[in-house]
């Protein structure tokens, strides 16, 4: 069967992006666990070389980071050099979001926002599939997001670039089951990160019980590999959301369109 190798003979190996916080450090916690050995790629090769060195420490499995800036050219080259080995898991976590609608914000963060999380993801996706269909087996997650069903958050470019990774994900994935390889889109609501902070999203009127746990989306995730699905939306407030968005009219949801990220309002200068 194709996807993550059930046990039995070499430790899987998995690459992480984003390892160093929020989903991807959760990914890569529970890729440990459970006896892998990692590549971890983020910018902070120092958050990175600590992160490493505490997974080796606590699980005993073999932990390597590698420092890559992934909204660059430079950055995609190197890990897609590192993607040529075999590897029977990619996730590419690293992502951000903007805090500004699109009118009023600057186009090469616009840019950089969509090096990321688009490009970066198609870069990557592209440098590890060769190897895991060669050998007939391999997944890839794609974290993207509930936020990419729908243009419901008024000048969010962000929403856009995660539509962008669902749909290629599902694409790809079609493409390449025949051939024992699983890609799936990881399409989580809102999980405890510091991805908001990070983007200076101000999240303080989001109500508790829409957040959700990293570890449970990633636990979540990993089961919905297991069962073949090509797009994963854990916890069932936002599979009910998704639903949702999914039948609603677009008229109907149009009118309901407004942006939830704190602060940030419909904006238009
Ligand atoms: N948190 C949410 O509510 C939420 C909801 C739905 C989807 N998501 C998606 O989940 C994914 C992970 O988000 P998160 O919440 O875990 O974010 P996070 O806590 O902010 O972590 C981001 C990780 O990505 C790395 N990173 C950022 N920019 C990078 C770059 N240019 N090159 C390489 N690595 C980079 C960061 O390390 P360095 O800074 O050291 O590079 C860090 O390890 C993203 O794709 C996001 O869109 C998040």
């Amino acid at each position: 069967m194709g996807g993550v190798p059930e046990s039995a003979g070499a430790r899987p190996r998995a690459l992480v992006t984003g390892a160093t916080a929020g989903i991807g450090a959760a990914f890569a916690r529970r890729l440990a666990a459970d006896g892998y050995a990692l590549v971890l790629v983020a910018r902070d090769g120092e958050r990175l070389a600590g992160s490493a060195a505490e997974l080796t420490g606590r699980y005993g499995v073999p932990a390597d980071p590698l420092p890559a800036d992934l909204s660059t050219d430079d950055g995609c080259a190197v890990v897609s050099e590192r993607l040529r080995e075999p590897f029977d898991l990619l996730v590419n976590s690293a992502g951000i979001s903007l805090n500004r609608s699109f009118v009023r914000s600057d186009p090469e963060d616009e840019a950089r926002l969509l090096r990321l999380n688009v490009h970066a993801v198609m870069r990557l996706t592209r440098a590890a599939l060769p190897s895991m269909t060669a050998r007939g087996r391999g997944a890839v997650i794609n974290v993207s997001s509930v936020a990419g069903f729908g243009a419901l958050m008024p000048g969010s470019t962000y929403s856009a670039s995660k539509a962008w990774v669902t749909n290629f994900s599902e694409s790809v994935a079609l493409s390449v089951r025949s051939q024992g390889v699983r890609v799936m889109a990881l399409c989580p609501g809102y999980v405890r990160t510091e991805f908001h902070d990070r983007a200076g999203i101000d999240m303080s009127k989001t109500p508790p019980w829409l957040w959700l746990q990293a570890d449970d989306v990633v636990r979540d995730a990993l089961r919905d590999l297991q069962k073949g699905k090509l797009i994963s939306v854990p916890d069932w407030k936002y599979k009910l959301a998704v639903f949702g968005l999914r039948h609603s009219p677009a008229g109907l949801l149009r009118r309901v369109a407004g942006d939830t990220r704190g602060r940030i309002g419909r904006d238009v200068a």
